[in-house]
């Protein structure tokens, strides 16, 4: 500490502890170092110093232009490019891994593409990573990942299953943890939505379960996923159909008995 910075107050465990909450509603729920870092004592490298260039006398009509501004970065562009040059799974998880445009890239541990094999009939498609994937660099391997695995094996699905019949591929709106689990934002979504479309290509499966609303908006543009669940659509070229979120499920077990109807449909619809 600096000698002439005033002495700290005394803080009493309540006091502490809703400091503490109040950070964790803030996104702030993961300690990043190991000692406390105070931002506002960090300077940013003085700019180094310009050296006047020999004046040279030019005439009106010489004048040097001035610099044009630089363009506009479009990030959904820049991500339907990226996308549209990956030519196979790994080619998207190396463009998508070097994607810059999105700011939760900074704030994750991991970059989380995707779990089960390419070929496997069934796509999900969660909501982003939480605390437990952002760790392990895996979709769904949380809570509501095991609830997850277990509402699969109900109908004879798996994610480690080797056989395309009874296989499952897993992925995600997002591939970085939002900070303190929030939504993904529209634009989140936006810019990532070429990629996921992209994804769904290069796996191919027969059918894609849309699982909560970000899924929903990135392939229907619509939220309402208790609305629209249950209800067969079409996305990304294929049969889709919307399915309350497991960790939804969590928090709501009476969901689980309209879940249940869900899962029969999609095992009806692979039995053909
Ligand atoms: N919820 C999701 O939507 N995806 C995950 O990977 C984990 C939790």
């Amino acid at each position: 500490m600096q000698a002439d910075a005033p002495p700290l107050p005394e803080i009493d465990f309540a006091i502490a502890r809703a400091m503490l909450e109040w950070q964790m509603e803030l996104g702030a729920d993961e300690a990043m170092l190991d000692a406390p870092l105070n931002r506002y004592e960090v300077r940013e490298p003085a700019p180094a110093k310009a050296v006047a260039a020999p004046t040279v006398p030019v005439a009106a009509d010489e004048a040097p232009l001035a610099a044009p501004p630089a363009p506009a970065i479009d990030p959904i562009a820049e991500a339907e490019a990226l996308a549209a040059g990956a030519q196979d799974l790994a080619a998207l998880a190396e463009a998508m891994a070097a994607f810059e445009r999105c700011e939760l890239k900074r704030g994750a541990r991991n970059f989380v593409f995707a779990d089960g094999i390419a070929g496997a009939r069934v796509l999900i498609l969660g909501e982003a990573p939480g605390r437990e994937e952002d760790i392990e660099g895996r979709p769904f391997v949380g809570a509501a990942g095991h609830l997850l695995d277990r509402m699969l094996a109900a109908i004879g699905l798996s994610r480690s299953a080797p056989d395309p019949a009874a296989a499952v591929y897993i992925t995600n709106v997002l591939p970085w943890r939002p900070p303190g689990n929030r939504e993904p934002e529209p634009e989140e979504i936006a810019m990532f939505r070429p990629f996921i479309a992209r994804h769904i290509e290069l796996v191919a499966p027969d059918v894609v379960v849309l699982m909560g609303n970000p899924a929903c908006m990135a392939a229907l543009g619509q939220r309402g996923v208790m609305r629209l669940r249950g209800h067969w659509a079409q996305a990304f070229g294929r049969p889709a159909l919307p399915m309350a979120h497991p960790a939804h499920l969590l928090r709501n077990p009476a969901a689980k008995r309209e879940a249940w109807a869900d899962l029969l449909a999609l095992r009806a619809r692979l039995d053909g």
